[in-house]
């Protein structure tokens, strides 16, 4: 039975009886799980609303906790990185990491990334070995795949386009997933938000094409 780990990050809500306003992230996401699921029926799903519940950033205090060896570990340091034990485990259990996300400020809500800082934890998701040279970190976990929905107000963030340089989301995500054991990433983009003419219709259009197109090269 494949698990899916499906994570929302908009700070904008998916109410479908709503004809505007509704997040594009969470809708693209949405559609993935439901075409998933009704194609493969047994998927186990555990699902997160970062934006709703985020967990919180991390401090002094969860750092030191999280380098103490397990076994010399304080009863205060345990509940300090309880969550951060919380969340690794939705990690490790999932096959898939269905998350989506919008593009705030060139690059990740914040939400999500006090996820990723809870997440990626020295022992649990990756090891660090000096002993490596100059790449000491390798991640502990693999086999996982990765479908991020994004959602942006401009557009040309693509490999060539007019904003590639400017785009710290998909590529900094699909960096960071690596120590989540992710070695496969995909990324559906839907751009032309804020300017709200043919062109973001188009490119709606084209998300949900490569949604279907993409679950039928999984399954
Ligand atoms: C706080 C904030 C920052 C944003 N920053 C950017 C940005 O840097 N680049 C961009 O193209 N769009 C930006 N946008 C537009 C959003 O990416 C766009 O509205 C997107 O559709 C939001 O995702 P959602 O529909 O899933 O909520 C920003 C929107 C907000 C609210």
């Amino acid at each position: 039975m494949p698990t899916i780990l499906h994570l929302d990050t908009s700070a904008r809500s998916l109410d479908k009886s709503r004809t505007s306003r509704n997040s594009i992230s969470r809708m693209l996401a949405d559609s993935f799980r439901e075409q998933w699921t009704k194609k493969m029926p047994t998927t186990k799903v555990i699902y997160r609303d970062l934006a709703e519940k985020p967990p919180g950033f991390i401090d002094e205090a969860w750092i030191a906790a999280a380098f103490t060896p397990e076994e010399q570990r304080t009863a205060e340091q345990n509940t300090l990185i309880s969550l951060s034990d919380e969340l690794i485990d939705e990690v490790t259990e999932a096959d898939m990491i269905l998350l989506s996300t919008p593009m705030y400020n060139y690059g990740m809500p914040a939400t999500l990334k006090a996820w990723f800082d809870q997440v990626i934890r020295v022992n649990k998701t990756f090891s660090f070995d000096l002993g490596r040279g100059d790449y000491p970190l390798q991640p502990t976990l693999s086999g996982k795949t990765m479908v991020l929905m994004t959602s942006c107000g401009e557009f040309g963030f693509h490999v060539g386009g007019i904003r590639e340089k400017m785009n710290h989301l998909g590529p900094h995500i699909e960096v960071a997933s690596q120590y989540l054991g992710v070695d496969k990433f995909y990324e559906i983009r839907c751009e032309y938000q804020e300017f709200g003419d043919q062109r973001h219709i188009d490119s709606l259009n084209n998300a949900h094409t490569d949604i279907t197109n993409l679950i039928k090269r999984l399954t």
